[in-house]
């Protein structure tokens, strides 16, 4: 089921602006800088994206493109559409100009607009529209956290936004750390067939999920504090094996973006360096750090089917912060409520699931079938959305994945245990 057109032009318009207004803050030299093989570009974003509707939505490319190099120049990893880029050379791509990358966004843009006007657009080509909507989000979150590694890596570590909130408001009565109990059972997760959902969260299906309990808070600073005062970096018995090899192979003793200050810590994030705030979500770990946290703390991660089952309970009451809060940093929890608080935003959650296809997975058709489904190997899921996630992008049944070492993402946690 396809939304009305002029509710898809009204949605296609203010996705669109938002990504540009993302960008603004930045000035050209930064939207060209590539920190890292896994961050892109933020010029090299805005063209992709871009790049997304013309040659996927309208299937313009060749003659008819704006410019027959793009394709070459801005498809991520498209096989079935052709050769590519490298990932890790998008940095060096000092032409096309950004002036002319915004060029090409108002171009198709106004295709994109005509062609809805006009009806050119029929039921497949509108549900691809659909698809690259959600896709510019997906980059709208990733535009923030390249742009945090292009700053927050920098010897200055300038702010992306001087006008970012300093600090969370603290909650008036903040929920006390504790367990919420699940009786499990024969359920049922994943995507009905109606409404937008991406392949990878269908087919709907039915688990078997023993006895559980969720915590009711996200792993907090203050957990992972108190883990570094331990020597949770420095013990082996904690660590995967791979986690192990991974931390002394990085260097990691403290999160991403963490550094010792004056006796204490101190955090950078797109507001500039700040002190670490105890009971915010913890933030910019890997799997493998989460992983041992939880095991220091006497506990584990959830499957993934049991962080959907408490969130499908909850039905999202307990909303944390998004993107829409314009914070774009983790805070603390809101006040009260029952259940787990901040299932969705503030961090993405590492769960304990491999991410792989549901049973009866079907990829989409054409080119779009290498969408989610090549990526099924060696990455674990995530689930709930974090402070950079649009409002209107997560849900309950939403499968993002990471390889396990990742940790330039909005990645956290919550643990569980066994009833
Ligand atoms: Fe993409």
């Amino acid at each position: 089921v396809v939304p009305a057109l002029s509710e898809l032009l009204a949605r296609f318009r203010a996705v669109r602006a938002r990504t540009t207004a993302l960008a603004a803050p930045l000035s050209a030299e930064d939207q060209v800088v590539q920190p890292m093989a896994d961050a892109s570009p933020i010029k090299w974003h805005l063209a992709h994206t871009t790049w997304f509707f013309e040659a996927i939505v309208l299937g313009r490319d060749g003659a008819a493109a704006f410019d027959a190099a793009f394709g070459f120049l801005f498809n991520s990893y498209y096989e079935a559409i052709g050769s590519r880029v490298a990932r890790p050379d998008r940095g060096r791509l000092t032409r096309p100009s950004l002036e002319i990358v915004h060029r090409y966004r108002e171009a198709i843009d106004r295709q994109i607009e005509r062609a809805l006007v006009e009806g050119a657009l029929d039921a497949p080509a509108l549900s691809r529209l659909e698809l690259g909507l959600h896709h510019e989000q997906q980059h709208q979150e990733l535009i923030l956290t390249d742009a945090k590694v292009t700053l927050g890596m920098q010897p200055l570590r300038p702010a992306y936004r001087d006008d970012l909130a300093a600090a969370s408001a603290p909650a008036a009565a903040p929920p006390a750390p504790g367990w919420c109990a699940y009786p499990g059972g024969l359920v049922e997760i994943g995507a009905i067939a109606k409404g937008f959902a991406f392949d990878n969260e269908r087919p709907r299906h039915r688990v078997y999920v023993a006895p559980y309990q969720l915590a009711v808070l996200p792993i907090r600073n203050s957990d992972v504090l108190a883990f570094v005062a331990d020597g949770g970096y420095g013990e082996p018995r904690l660590w995967l094996a791979d986690g192990w090899a991974a931390a002394r192979e990085h260097g990691w003793e403290l999160p991403m973006y963490w550094a010792r200050q004056d006796g204490g810590f101190v955090q950078y994030g797109l507001g500039g360096v700040r002190p670490v705030v105890a009971d915010e979500p913890a933030c910019h770990l890997s799997y493998y750090e989460v992983d041992a946290i939880a095991r220091w703390l006497g506990a584990r991660l959830p499957t993934e089917a049991e962080w959907e089952l408490a969130a499908a309970v909850t039905g999202g009451a307990d909303l944390g912060h998004f993107a829409d809060t314009d914070r774009l940093h983790p805070a603390a929890a809101p006040a009260g409520g029952e259940g787990p608080v901040q299932l969705f935003g503030d961090v993405w959650e590492w769960t304990a699931s491999s991410y792989g296809p549901y049973p009866g997975f079907r990829p989409l058709s054409g080119a779009l079938a290498e969408y989610n489904g090549k990526f099924m190997s060696g990455q674990q899921v995530l689930r709930g959305g974090s402070c950079l996630t649009p409002r209107d992008h997560i849900r309950a049944t939403y499968r993002n994945f990471f390889p396990p070492p990742a940790r330039w993402q909005m990645t956290g946690a919550r643990i569980a245990r066994d009833a």
